[in-house]
């Protein structure tokens, strides 16, 4: 093991440098100051009113559309819950972000795994799925800066999506936290805003624009769909952490949020611009889509050289990255995922050197 500091391109997490850690404090003193007796009691298990009623408005949906839970996989597992029983058949993209695949599983969903393409998941390929007899209950995307892949899915897809939704029955649950953190090109809408069917449950979370540690995020939906799960919520913890929820509202009505997504979409772009060029230099084969926004960027290798063997010379050289597999059912051995938002600028261009020593002694 080395003795150098950890470079680590496996944290899907902000660094410190570009949390707000002032503004976040100076919300909480607010929050105590303006409503001590609503954030200090229990509460309700739909959320802190204002701050539901925030979410709401940023949506254009009614307020009994949101749930606001303890970070965006709480509202992932609740919706499962809610949806999906075994046996049941659901549609994830390939790759997709690990832990969906993870609690789709262990729900014992039968899990179709969908391409995932440069502009989106391969909507023929779901087509053809479909047509083939499957009726799966929901299709899980991440539209915005996929988790893991990097990409976008496009305008013509995102309607291809809803009416696939429509004609066969399913639910699009879109799961959206990376939406707001853009450094390239125009921002698309989102399917919950295209939606007239009813079909859409929407989710997303403050992890990514403001910080994990305050582990709020919420659900969007069909107002019964809401309530029926907020009845489940209220039996699993009576209400979800309303201190950090009135944090995060102060935060939001005060225009900081906007600060803070303006400064993590700056420096995520400079770093993901960063380690384009140092893989581009360093590594020769590699092959990638540079994304407009987000926080990770996906890499294959080059040919015939293992992700798996990589993963631990790297880890050796002490560099962190996530194996493509993890990702995905099956395949994914010559891939590797990158985060950039947890290395500064300073570390990237070694980081990226670190890798090409371990590409390279894989290669032998
Ligand atoms: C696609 C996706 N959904 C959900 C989550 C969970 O986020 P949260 O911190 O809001 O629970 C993540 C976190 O990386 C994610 O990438």
């Amino acid at each position: 093991m080395t003795t150098e500091q950890l470079i680590s391109f496996a944290r899907g997490a902000p660094s410190l440098d570009i949390v707000d850690v002032e503004g976040l404090k100076a919300a909480a003193v607010r929050a105590f100051e303006a409503d001590p007796a609503g954030i200090t009691a229990y509460g309700t298990s739909v959320g802190y009113p204002p701050l539901r009623k925030w979410i709401a408005d940023k949506h254009g949906v009614s307020v009994d559309q949101v749930l606001v839970t303890n970070g965006s996989l709480q509202a992932d597992a609740f919706l499962f819950d809610y949806l999906v029983q075994s046996g049941d058949a659901v549609v994830v993209e390939r790759p997709t972000y690990d832990r969906t695949l993870l609690n789709l599983r262990n729900k014992g969903g039968q899990v179709h795994q969908v391409t995932i393409q440069p502009d989106g998941v391969d909507t023929d390929e779901l087509r053809k799925l479909l047509e083939s007899g499957v009726r799966p209950k929901l299709a899980h995307i991440i539209p915005n800066y996929q988790n893991p892949a990097g990409v976008t899915l496009s305008l013509e897809k995102r309607r291809a999506l809803l009416d696939l939704a429509g004609e066969y029955g399913f639910t699009i649950f879109e799961d959206d936290p990376y939406a707001d953190i853009r450094f390239r090109g125009e921002a698309l809408p989102s399917m919950l805003s295209m939606d007239d069917k009813g079909v859409v449950v929407h989710a997303s979370s403050f992890t990514k624009t403001v910080c994990p540690g305050v582990r709020v995020g919420y659900l969007v939906g069909p107002a019964t769909l809401i309530a029926g799960i907020a009845k489940r919520a209220t039996n699993l913890y009576i209400s979800p952490g309303m201190v950090a929820q009135a944090i995060v509202h102060e935060f939001c009505v005060s225009g900081d949020i906007d600060r803070s997504i303006q400064t993590v979409s700056t420096a995520l772009g400079e770093r993901a611009s960063l380690l384009a060029t140092a893989l581009r230099e360093h590594i020769p084969g590699v092959r990638f889509t540079e994304p407009d926004g987000g926080y990770f960027l996906w890499i294959e290798l080059p040919e015939g050289v293992s992700a798996d063997k990589v993963f631990t010379a790297a880890a050796e050289r002490g560099v962190a990255v996530v194996k493509g597999s993890d990702f995905l059912l099956e395949g994914g051995e010559g891939a590797l995922r990158l985060a950039f938002s947890a290395v500064t600028v300073d570390q990237i261009e070694e980081g990226v050197r670190r890798l090409a020593a371990a590409v390279e002694a894989v290669r032998g």
